[in-house]
């Protein structure tokens, strides 16, 4: 083969070596430790994501008020990553009261009894820094409920049951974990080499844990040497897109272009798109789906142009007890994240309105299919949820 100048052809072990090789580059992006439980179970450190892609700052959170402060101004966010956080948190917050109470040993059922109250008031408080996405409020419940049985079973003594309770926290993250891989492979079975997607804010690994949902298949087939072109919408006004989309995408080697929201109408139009890849935070029973402020738009305007719209998320996004988008209740968020939060001068008199929403619905009819980690979802979303929850 010396001198030959064609390609020699791929085999498998240069699949492999590909592979490996592009793994590890990939590894600072996809292993990002964005919300990690300290050693001893008592604080956790997060990559605070309000600061990116300008400064790298981990912070150590103990409180309750630090762990609503870290939701509500999105140091944590992204859907999956909420629910993580909230997760340990709600061990934490287990392992404080249980000091506060002084449960040691053999506890009477008086003291789980005020253990449980406890636990769920402050659960309570931490599911209202931010109403929108389901998966907040599944991590409390699940801690909750995984406290109460362990109460009930009354075979528990304090220490075993903060252990059990921790446990049950990692394995909320193990499970995103496993998750964000299967819609990944799910979600590469829709898109070809050489393809361009475009993505509206971010639902990557920061916001999630490992490949991300939206970004999954990106990051996954760009492991496997696929190559995709990514158009990045900036996602105003907290710029999801443009500070942590393009960031993770270009670390990670994978060819991504920045456009502002307004643009993707052209860019769609000039043939550049064949898929739309977006995250979410509630699908409800009927397949309309919540995600950030101007993805309805997005699904709209693939809708005029024929691409194909495809929602990325785990199962446990899909929310049952919801009937319809309508019942989503919408974030509404500071106008000041419109008018100043980013310019070095406010950009409106201080007297003029401003509507925040910080999400919308994308109704039913305009979603391709739905991925998560058990495949992809097609229409009529009704009877495929039931059909998977059965
Ligand atoms: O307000 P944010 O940044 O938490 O909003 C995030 C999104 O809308 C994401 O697309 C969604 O949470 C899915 S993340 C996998």
């Amino acid at each position: 083969m010396v001198g030959n100048k064609e390609k020699a052809p791929k085999t498998y072990v240069t699949d492999l070596l590909t592979g490996i090789l592009n793994r590890n580059v990939l590894k600072n992006v996809t292993h990002v430790e964005n919300v990690k439980l300290a050693d001893d179970g008592r604080s956790i450190v997060i990559l605070d994501q309000s600061a990116l892609p300008n400064r790298t700052e981990y912070l150590t959170l103990q409180t309750l008020p630090e762990f609503y402060d870290a939701i509500f101004t999105l140091k944590v966010r992204g859907a999956p990553c909420i629910g993580i956080f909230a997760g340990y948190a709600m061990s934490v917050l287990a392992r404080q009261i249980a000091g506060e109470l002084e449960l040691s040993g053999a506890v009477s059922s008086e003291k789980w009894r005020s253990f449980i109250n406890r636990l769920s008031e402050l659960g309570g408080e931490l599911n209202s820094s931010r109403p929108t996405a389901v998966n907040l409020s599944y991590a409390i419940k699940r801690m909750l409920a995984k406290a109460e049985s362990l109460v009930a079973e009354n075979q528990s003594s304090a220490e075993s049951l903060l252990n059990e309770l921790q446990r049950e926290a990692t394995a909320i993250h193990e499970e995103d974990i496993e998750m964000c891989r299967k819609i990944a492979e799910a979600g590469l079975t829709l898109i070809k080499d050489g393809d361009g997607i475009l993505t509206h804010c971010n639902a990557g690994p920061l916001a999630t844990s490992r490949y991300g949902t939206a970004l999954g298949p990106i990051l996954l087939g760009k492991e496997r040497g696929l190559k995709f072109h990514v158009f990045a919408d900036e996602t105003r006004p907290l710029l999801q897109g443009a500070r942590l989309t393009s960031y993770e995408l270009s670390k990670a080697g994978v060819d991504v272009t920045l456009i502002c929201d307004n643009m993707a109408s052209i860019v769609m139009k000039s043939g550049k798109v064949q898929a739309c890849f977006v995250g979410c935070d509630r699908v409800a029973a009927n397949g309309d789906a919540a995600n950030k402020i101007g993805t309805s738009g997005v699904a709209i305007l693939a809708k005029h142009y024929g691409i194909p719209f495809y929602v990325l998320g785990p199962s446990s996004t899909i929310d049952m007890a919801t009937a319809t988008g309508a019942d989503i209740v919408i974030e509404e968020r500071d106008p000041d994240e419109i008018k100043n939060k980013f310019y070095a001068e406010p950009m409106a008199l201080p007297e003029v309105k401003c509507y925040n929403p910080a999400f919308d619905v994308t109704d039913h009819e305009l979603i391709t299919a739905i991925v998560t980690e058990k495949g992809v979802i097609r229409p009529p979303y009704k009877e495929a949820f039931t059909r998977l929850f059965k």
